[in-house]
């Protein structure tokens, strides 16, 4: 399994640290976030992981900013993209398990180390439960004319 993370500024030190989280676990970890913590716009690079995790069959995402909101609203413009906003342990399980998210998007300004390490094992540990849910998600993928 292959991750693609980015940050923006607000996020360097907590990407380095989930970065590190999901390599333990034995993940490749692309990183596509900005090299220093001058100050960039989110959306350069929610664009950047939510194209490669398109174009890369089969990987997933983490998007870091300081809510985790701009990185969410930027990456879910992208057609099958799922990004959950997961400021918390149950909303990472349920994003995997009901909405078969794609890509994990959190807050740096928000979640410390302890709960993202919560996250992060909930993340990976979910899977995605099919039957309802994958009527629901059928239906995302056919614009909201179709629900
Ligand atoms: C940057 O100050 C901040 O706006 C950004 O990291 C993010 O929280 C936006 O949603």
């Amino acid at each position: 399994m292959k991750y693609y993370i980015a940050t923006d500024h607000a996020g360097i030190d907590t990407k380095d640290f989930t970065k590190s989280l999901l390599e333990k676990k034995g993940y490749e970890v692309v990183d596509l976030s900005p090299k220093t913590k001058d100050r960039v716009d989110y959306p350069d690079f929610a664009k950047k992981v939510a194209k490669s995790v398109l174009e890369d069959k089969g990987s997933l995402g983490v998007l870091i900013c300081g809510t985790g909101i701009g990185m969410s609203l930027t990456a879910n413009k992208f057609d099958g993209i799922r990004a959950a906003l997961c400021n918390d342990i149950y909303s990472a399980s349920m994003a995997k398990a009901h909405n078969d998210a794609n890509i994990l998007c959190f807050g740096a300004r928000i979640v410390g180390e302890g709960v993202i390490e919560s996250i992060i094992d909930t993340w990976c540990k979910s899977e995605f439960e099919g039957g309802r849910h994958a009527n629901r998600i059928a239906k995302i993928n056919n614009s909201v004319d179709n629900c």
